[in-house]
């Protein structure tokens, strides 16, 4: 078990580099690159297959944590080549659904016992053999840690993966620590909790984030793939079909025909999203005694018409498209082009910030 894993071959300068997200469905890859303001997009990178629709083996990240790490290694290096950019230094997050994770509290103690405790107290939490794991942590509180658990066999195919790319892997992490770093800064007084929803292809990864860091996390399976499965189930289309008409009209309800009917078929598994949601802010309650007022939505789900809304009276919340680029610049004829991507490249910024600070 070795903890803080990556961080040992970390380099400190501040050097371009790419912020690598491997999801289900999808590889993005944000490049920024360090400058006097902070942080600049350099180019950003997308490759998204939908043949995970019409035949159940094609999705990037399958399911089981069998990856292929050749093929994925070949899909991420053509999206590494298409964009114009020699950086190869990488930071990639981990799909949530591949970390365990849990908050720990400690007694007080001097500093540099900290890590020996954690590793201690980590293994009543952690339902894997402590042997077979990797553990990270960030600091909540003085007496409060949230720590990750990564399967070792994970790490050993994120590294061959980016072997097989071309890119030096410099470090590993949760997604939800990656999105809490796009979307708030650590040294920030404001410490408003923000709850981040983050709708994928095959699972829902839901966090509260605050001055940059996670704080507690949570996931569902209720996702963008079960809202597909249900119209092609329910309207007896093919999946691809279904895909297409949840893009164009989402839960926008008109209250005619066909788009009520596919409101009808598409509520109740947002509300099963949402769900998630109020019970993870309540748990933040309850933990830490503020309320969550904002809420940001993430991933290729955000883009589902009528779900900001919608979300924003279930949840009674501030609810927004989660825009990673409050740290990042980019040049302003870039924005038509970026807006709606921005949800879904929010974990590829984060994790590219990670590799410049
Ligand atoms: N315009 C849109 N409206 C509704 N859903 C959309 C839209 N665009 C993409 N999606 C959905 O977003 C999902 C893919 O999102 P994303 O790229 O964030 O997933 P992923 O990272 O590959 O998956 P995961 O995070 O679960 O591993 C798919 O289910 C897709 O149908
Ligand atoms: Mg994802």
């Amino acid at each position: 078990m070795a903890l803080g894993f990556f961080k040992k071959l970390f380099g400190t300068a501040a050097r371009p580099c790419l912020g690598v997200d491997i999801g289900t469905t999808s590889i993005k890859i944000a490049e920024i690159i360090p400058d006097k303001a902070g942080a600049r997009l350099g180019d950003y990178g997308m490759l998204e297959t939908l043949g995970y629709l019409t035949r159940g083996t094609t999705a990037i990240q399958a399911s089981g944590l069998k990856i292929f790490e050749q093929e994925v290694g070949q899909y991420l290096k053509i999206v590494k080549d298409r964009m114009h950019t020699n950086t190869v230094r990488a930071v990639a997050s981990l799909p949530s659904f591949s970390v365990f994770s849990t908050v720990i509290d400690l007694p007080p103690m001097p500093e540099k016992e900290v890590v020996q405790a954690v590793q201690f107290k980590a293994r009543q939490y952690i339902p894997l053999p402590i042997t077979s794991v990797s553990l990270d942590f960030t600091r909540i509180s003085p007496q409060r840690v949230l720590v990750f658990a990564i399967p070792n066999d994970i790490i050993a195919k994120y590294k061959l993966i980016f072997k097989v790319a071309g890119l030096e892997l410099v470090a590993l992490e949760a997604e939800s620590v990656s999105l809490a770093r796009a979307f708030g800064v650590p040294a920030d007084t404001n410490d408003a909790p923000t709850l981040v929803i983050d709708i994928g292809a095959r699972s829902t990864a839901l966090s509260v984030i605050s001055r940059g860091m996670a704080y507690l996390t949570s996931q569902t399976d209720f996702s963008g793939a079960t809202l597909t499965h249900a119209i092609a189930a329910g309207l007896h289309v093919a999946e691809v079909r279904a895909e297409e008409l949840k893009r164009r009209r989402g839960v926008v309800n008109v209250g005619f025909g066909a788009e009520e009917e596919l409101s009808t078929l598409l509520l109740p598994l947002v509300d099963a999203i949402l769900n998630e949601a109020k019970r993870l802010s309540e748990r933040y309650v309850s933990a830490y005694g503020v309320q969550v007022k904002n809420a940001l939505i993430a991933g290729g789900g955000a883009n589902l018409p009528g779900i900001t809304e919608y979300a924003s009276k279930g949840l009674d919340m501030r609810v927004q498209k989660a825009m990673p680029f409050s740290r990042v610049q980019f040049p302003p004829q870039a924005e038509i082009a970026l807006t709606p991507l921005g949800p879904s490249l929010a974990v590829a910024v984060g994790a590219g910030l990670r590799g410049i600070s």
